[in-house]
């Protein structure tokens, strides 16, 4: 057998469709319809092409200290990573390997996988009726893991429950992480709690509020502690996770403060209006704090919805799972398309 019993056995996490046609209105995974802001080309026209021949800074030190400066933290309580997912990885296995973990179900849903990966014994959680988060039955004893917003719902958790979660896990000697990939545009996140806090990791994302999806960058902030942790990972897997152009293109990013406060605003208000719209119709949606809508497409199945909304020329995310059939994630887009989108989920869609 060529093939470890690991390689054999794993069941990979299953990522949204990348369509050829690029004449759809590409809705289904929550990538910002926004391009990045015009000082992310020319940073990276800013970088000589003969400075590729050498290794980019392992530390990623520019931009750790501009992610540092807009969050208010000092530099040593940030990390950088080949997008959040990589991250992720880390975390799972500098903070969860070998551990009881406990994560809500429905979740982000790479979160089983890299438990498997890793050897971590995953326990999962319900969510309530109402979609929200089983604060309470997460509380198990050991570490947890908290998407917030959550994925696909958008739903928030308000931060005086995620302080309980982090006292929790801190009185057993464990980590909470936090990962606030949408944090941007929810009205608040966790990070006041990183002063009090020396075992809550926030990790996040320039894909979604940061237009950098294709660039692949994520960090984390937390205590120094638990970064030093991720380093250590790290340097056990690949020391230079991040190039020098997408270096150079996230600090660009994540220092035009205004352009990406005026582009989530674009998104928000897109995201409301779709909300309100499909509300006011009565078909159901969570109220989101993300850049996307979960909208009960149907009472017993949304796949069809789903087809018909790509013979429309939308491409939306569907999830098989017994609970989330009925539902559609819906990405929101610039106001033009979610005027049409808006439209066709008004036709397609059964009210209740
Ligand atoms: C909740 C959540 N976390 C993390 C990620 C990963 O983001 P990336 O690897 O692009 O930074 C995603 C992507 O969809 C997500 O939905």
């Amino acid at each position: 057998m060529y093939e470890s019993d690991l390689a054999l056995r794993l069941v990979p996490y299953v990522a949204g469709e990348q369509p050829k046609n690029v004449k759809l209105i590409k809705l289904n995974t929550n990538e910002n319809p926004y391009p990045p802001s015009p000082r992310v080309a020319e940073a990276i026209a800013a970088v000589p092409a003969d400075a590729l021949r050498l290794y980019p800074d392992m530390d990623a030190t520019p931009l750790c200290d501009a992610i540092a400066r807009v969050n208010g933290v000092s530099p040593d309580m940030v990390f950088c990573g080949n997008g959040s997912d990589e991250v992720l990885a880390f975390a799972f296995a500098a903070f969860f390997a070998g551990k009881t973990l406990c994560a809500p179900d429905v979740t982000y849903s790479f979160y089983p996988v890299y438990a498997d990966l890793f050897g971590v014994d995953y326990r999962t959680v319900p969510l309530k009726a109402d979609f929200t988060v089983d604060v309470e039955g997460l509380m198990q004893g050991g570490p947890i893991a908290l998407a917030n917003p959550n994925a696909p719902t958008g739903m928030l958790l308000e931060n005086g429950e995620v302080r309980r979660l982090a006292e929790h896990a801190r009185a057993n000697g464990a980590v909470l992480l936090v990962d606030e990939a949408y944090a941007a545009f929810a009205p608040h996140t966790a990070i006041d709690l990183l002063s009090e806090f020396d075992n809550v990791l926030i990790t996040r994302t320039f894909s979604k509020s940061h237009q950098l999806a294709g660039m692949r960058v994520g960090y984390a902030i937390g205590s120094p502690r638990l970064i030093s942790a991720l380093k250590r990972i790290r340097d056990s897997f690949n020391s230079y996770p991040l190039d020098r152009l997408a270096q150079a293109a996230a600090e660009a990013a994540i220092l035009d403060t205004a352009y990406t406060a005026e582009t989530v605003r674009l998104v928000c208000e897109a995201r409301d209006d779709c909300y309100n719209a499909l509300m006011a119709a009565g078909i159901p949606v969570l109220k989101s704090a993300t850049n996307f809508l979960f909208v009960k497409a149907d009472p017993v199945d949304a796949a069809p919805v789903q087809q018909k909304l790509r013979d429309a020329g939308i491409l939306v995310r569907h999830f098989k799972a017994e609970r989330l059939k009925c539902w559609l994630r819906v990405t929101v887009g610039t106001k033009a398309d979610m005027q049409v989108v808006t439209e066709k989920l008004l036709a397609f869609c059964k009210s209740v």
